[in-house]
């Protein structure tokens, strides 16, 4: 895959008005027990986030299975409710409108899942799928609903005589275009793709984040788009999101992320994925193995969350939890001891190596 260069969004010149504003966005999906069904504790799913999406721009969030990636997306899409924190849309606060009230809103956000096998109902047909969203927001496109539909169809590169077949004669890679056409079918200005690529095949990867690369531009979208794979989300981000059990560790646009990231976490992660460039495949030898895997939500390390993992963790990252600051342009990190910076935490010791030799790589 091709890195996405072309359409770098302009470097602000002045203040931009974000399209997404997310401040403390918190999760915590209770967990029940008992006859009385008396809440036991709570999976800390998203546990105080904040950042904000440009129009225009792809920001790309990134994080092992469990990071609660896909509660951020369904909590900015407002497909469920937040525990705390803000969601801003056009700087409207959107955090708590009921289904009437965001009834209107879900004309300009729409969600691409992960599965195209489960995300479409199988005894609709194709034309039935993609013109619901029209039936259900009362909406009667110029032309005919038929017509229109038949143009989305092509618009995702399907063929407009597939309008009345059903789910089933398609392959994974075709249903992910309907599923596409679904979510753009009333021109929304964000969408939220939750690993939009990850049950297709790897051949057909690309094709799914080429159009969805193309349909931006043409549509002008803004996307946040999810993924645990670190080649699809620099091929499509313009900035990067590093979330880690619930948390954003780091946040940078693509070229200083790649070139220098910060977060220990970021660095292992990218010295697990193959570099593709031959001519850089030697300047990146160094492979960092992550040891064991996600610590549980419900009771979350303390400190630094990561530090239970990390080669670098001290003393105080056990005990404090680390700030997400802005440390290069628009590069913020949440770490004691950053790579490719000074400490934020000066004076600390670090531990020669990590209470356990690392063994096995990164999850996904
Ligand atoms: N509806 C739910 N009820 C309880 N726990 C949930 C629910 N949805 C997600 N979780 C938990 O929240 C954590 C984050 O999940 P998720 O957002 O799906 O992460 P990711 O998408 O990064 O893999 C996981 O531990 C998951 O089990
Ligand atoms: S704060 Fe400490 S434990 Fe956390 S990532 Fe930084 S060095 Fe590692
Ligand atoms: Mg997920």
């Amino acid at each position: 895959m091709l890195q996405k260069d072309a359409k770098i969004p302009e470097q602000p010149t002045g203040p931009r008005e974000p399209l997404l504003r997310v401040e403390g966005l918190v999760k915590h999906f209770p967990i029940r027990k008992g006859l009385f069904q008396r809440q036991a504790g709570a999976v800390k799913a998203v546990d105080g986030i904040d950042f904000e999406v440009y129009p225009g721009e792809t920001l790309g969030v990134v994080g092992e299975s469990g990071c609660g990636k896909s509660t951020m997306g369904r909590l900015i899409t407002r497909l469920i409710e937040p525990t705390g924190g803000k969601v801003e849309f056009e700087g409207r606060d959107i955090t708590h409108l009921s289904m009437g009230q965001m009834r209107p809103m879900r004309r300009d956000v729409q969600m691409i899942f992960q599965d195209p096998y489960s995300s479409l109902n199988p005894r609709h047909t194709i034309g039935t799928i993609v013109s619901a969203p029209f039936r259900l927001q009362k909406v009667e496109p110029e032309g005919g609903l038929k017509n229109h539909v038949q143009e989305l169809l092509s618009l995702v590169g399907l063929s407009p005589e597939h309008y009345n077949r059903y789910p089933h004669e398609f392959s994974g890679g075709q249903r992910q275009r309907i599923g596409i056409a679904r979510a753009l079918a009333l021109r929304p200005k964000l969408v939220v793709a939750d690993e939009p690529v990850s049950a297709l095949d790897v051949s057909i990867q690309a094709q799914v984040v080429n159009l969805l690369d193309d349909l931006q531009s043409e549509l002008g979208l803004t996307y946040v788009i999810i993924a645990h794979d670190l080649s699809v989300i620099r091929h499509v981000s313009d900035r990067i999101a590093v979330m880690y059990l619930g948390k954003v560790v780091e946040l940078a646009d693509r070229k200083s992320l790649y070139s220098a990231p910060m977060h220990p976490y970021t660095k292992a992660l990218m010295s697990a994925v193959p570099v593709p460039d031959p001519r850089r495949r030697g300047l990146k030898s160094e492979r960092i193995l992550l040891k064991g895997d996600v610590p549980s939500p419900i009771s979350p390390p303390s400190g630094c969350r990561f530090h239970t993992r990390c080669w670098k963790a001290t003393d105080i990252c056990k005990t404090q939890e680390p700030p997400l600051l802005t440390l290069g342009t628009g590069h913020q990190v949440a770490c004691h001891h950053p790579e490719n910076a000074p400490d934020q935490a000066p004076g600390q010791q670090v531990l020669a190596e990590a209470p356990d030799s690392p063994q096995d790589g990164p999850k996904e």
